[in-house]
């Protein structure tokens, strides 16, 4: 599509790793449970928001706590967390992606991030990237995490474009179901196989150019 007028960004994933960190603190969260918690097993809970991703973990641990216990783990895990992204610098921004915003900004293509997570605004400013985004939508302000398209389409209308024109970049199934759900064109970042209903997928952003937009 020639005339794309915004581009919408997953954070964890697309622009930094920081699913490794949501890893640790789930793996130190089933390890004090008292089970194992393997990299595979993590797979399921990309792009989950956090009390869905708690519930799949006790699930694997075969356990289940009441509604009280189980918002005490999720903060638990979270302040751990926390803890972990504090620690981030620019440094951490996966390879390409401020090249690429960089080339969306002297095209005059709006930016906005779409993320389920309620710690992005921390993320973007520990990488130092907050400015580049036009509208930054997060988990304080959807009440649906995808695949319901609540976050990619209330960041097209903060930006006032039409859906059909956007293009969200998602490294999950969900956000990929998210971005169709919403009307919009998608690029996935990652492996094919996993992506396999995206529009285009590249396996990092050093793959990505302003060109490839007008491929979906
Ligand atoms: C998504 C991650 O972006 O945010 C999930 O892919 C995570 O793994 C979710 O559970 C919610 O994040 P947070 O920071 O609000 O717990
Ligand atoms: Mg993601």
């Amino acid at each position: 599509m020639k005339d794309v007028k915004a581009c919408l960004f997953d954070l964890d994933g697309v622009i930094v790793d920081t699913a490794k960190y949501h890893y640790l603190a789930w793996k130190r969260l089933a390890e004090e449970l008292g089970f194992e918690f393997t990299k595979e097993q993590n797979e399921r809970l990309k792009g989950v928001s956090r009390m869905k991703s708690l519930d799949i973990l006790l699930e694997i641990g075969g356990l289940s706590f009441d509604d009280k216990t189980k918002e005490k783990l999720a903060e638990k895990k979270n302040n751990w967390y926390v803890e972990y992204i504090s620690k981030m610098d620019s440094s951490e921004i996966l390879p390409g992606v401020i090249s690429f915003l960089n080339s969306l900004k002297e095209n005059n293509i709006k930016i906005a991030l779409g993320s389920v997570s309620k710690n992005s605004k921390l993320i973007l400013e520990k990488t130092g990237i907050t400015h580049y985004f036009d509208a930054i939508i997060d988990g304080t302000k959807i009440t649906h995490a995808k695949p319901n398209p609540e976050v990619f389409l209330k960041g097209a209308q903060e930006l006032n474009i039409d859906p059909k024109y956007c293009v969200v970049f998602e490294d999950a199934q969900a956000g990929i179901e998210a971005a169709i759900n919403a009307g919009m064109h998608s690029i996935g970042v990652g492996s094919p196989e996993i992506l396999n209903k995206a529009d285009l997928v590249i396996p990092s952003f050093e793959d990505m150019t302003i060109e490839k937009l007008w491929l979906v």
